[in-house]
C-alpha cells in the first residue's frame, strides 16, 4: 500500500552539481521514504509473528478446536480433552471379526448394548443452557435436594441419546426375540412404542444426514465372485468415545435419586402444551406418559420392553 512511496524511485543527490537548492528537499524526501521502508519491514515482521502464532495455537487447539467448529456449542468441549485417532472401521457383511454388538440376541449381546445405549444424566448451569440454546424456563432444573445447589438443570449427551435409539431399532429388528412373546405381531404394538420406533428413525437420520460420514468406501474383487464386492472398511478419525463415556459415566446424577425422586411440578413452573398425540392416547386410556424424559434411566438396562 506505500508501494508509490517506493525508494525505488526516488532520486538521490550525490554530485556537488545537484545539491544546492534542491538539497533539503530531496533530504525530506529520502527521510520519508526511509521511515516508509522502515514502517514496511516492521508491519511485515509483526504480520509475520502473528501469522506464525495463530498457525502454531490452532495447531495446538486440537481435536477440541476442530469439534468446536462442527458442533453447536457445548460445555463438554470446555471440560473434556477430545483425542482424534485414524481407525480403520471392521464393516464386513457377516459378523466377522466378531463383534458382541452385532451379534444376534443374548443376554450377553444385551448387556453390552444397556452399557453401552446407556443415557446418564448430567447437571448444567444455567450459562451451559442459555449457550447450548435452550431456555432456562423451560428446561427442567434438578430439585435442590439432590445437593448440586440452586439454577441447576439436568442433561444428556445427544450422541449416547442417539446410540440409544439404535439400540431400540436393533430391538425391533429382532422382534421375534425381544417382543414377539409380549405382543403378537408387530402391528399390534402399543401405540407409545410404535411412536417411539418411529422417534428413533427420525433423529437418528437428522444425525448421520446433519454430518454425514464423508469418507469413501470402495469395490474390490472377491475370488470366485462374479462382480466387483464392497469393501466398506472405510477409515475414519475416531474419538475418544470409551474415554468421554466413562467420563460422563463418572460425573453423572445417582439413578437412584432420579428413580426414587417424586417428581414433582415446580411452584410457578413454565410448561409446553399437551402433545395432541399424547391427549388423544390418554382419551383412549393407554400409556400417561411416553418414557422418552429422565425417567429413562431405569438403572439396570433397559426395561422398555418390560
Ligand atoms: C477389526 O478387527 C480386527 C481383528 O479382530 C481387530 O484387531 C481390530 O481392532 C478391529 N478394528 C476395529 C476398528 O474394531
Amino acid at each position: 500500500m506505500f508501494g508509490s512511496r517506493s525508494p525505488h524511485y526516488e532520486k538521490v543527490a550525490h554530485s556537488d552539481t545537484e545539491a544546492g537548492e534542491e538539497a533539503p528537499r530531496q533530504l525530506k524526501k529520502s527521510f520519508i521514504s526511509r521511515s516508509t521502508t522502515y514502517f514496511n519491514f516492521g508491519f511485515f515482521v509483526v504480520n509475520t509473528i502473528i501469522f506464525v502464532t495463530t498457525l502454531w495455537a490452532n495447531g495446538r487447539k486440537g481435536a477440541n478446536w476442530a469439534l468446536k467448529q462442527t458442533n453447536y456449542d457445548t460445555p463438554l468441549l470446555d471440560q473434556f480433552t477430545f483425542k482424534m485417532t485414524d481407525v480403520k472401521q471392521n464393516a464386513s457383511l457377516f459378523n466377522d471379526p466378531f463383534t458382541i454388538y452385532k451379534a444376534d440376541p443374548s443376554p450377553e449381546v444385551d448387556a453390552a448394548w444397556d452399557a453401552i445405549a446407556d443415557t446418564p444424566v448430567l447437571v448444567f448451569s444455567k450459562e451451559d443452557i442459555v449457550r447450548i440454546g435452550k431456555d432456562p424456563e423451560y428446561t427442567t432444573s434438578v430439585p435442590e435436594e439432590f445437593g448440586y445447589g440452586t439454577d441447576k438443570y439436568f442433561g444428556v449427551m445427544d450422541g449416547q441419546h442417539l446410540i440409544h435409539c439404535l439400540d431400540e431399532l436393533r430391538r425391533f429388528a429382532h422382534y421375534d426375540y425381544y417382543y414377539r412373546e409380549k405382543w403378537g405381531d408387530m402391528s399390534n404394538i402399543p401405540p407409545m412404542h410404535a411412536a417411539h420406533r418411529s422417534h428413533c428413525i427420525g433423529v437418528l437420520l437428522n444425525a448421520l444426514k446433519c454430518q454425514p460420514s464423508l469418507n469413501i468406501v470402495t469395490w474390490t474383487w472377491m475370488e470366485d465372485q462374479p462382480e466387483p464386492f464392497p469393501d466398506f472398511n472405510a477409515w475414519r478419525k475416531c474419538q475418544n468415545t470409551d474415554e468421554l463415556f466413562e467420563w460422563i459415566d463418572k460425573r453423572q446424577v445417582s439413578r437412584q435419586s432420579i428413580k426414587d425422586w417424586d417428581w414433582k411440578r415446580p411452584e410457578g413452573q413454565k410448561e409446553i402444551p399437551l402433545l395432541p398425540q399424547l391427549k388423544e392416547e390418554e382419551g383412549k386410556g393407554g400409556e400417561k406418559h411416553a418414557d422418552l424424559g429422565v425417567a429413562h434411566n431405569h438403572g439396570q438396562g433397559h426395561t422398555h420392553d418390560s
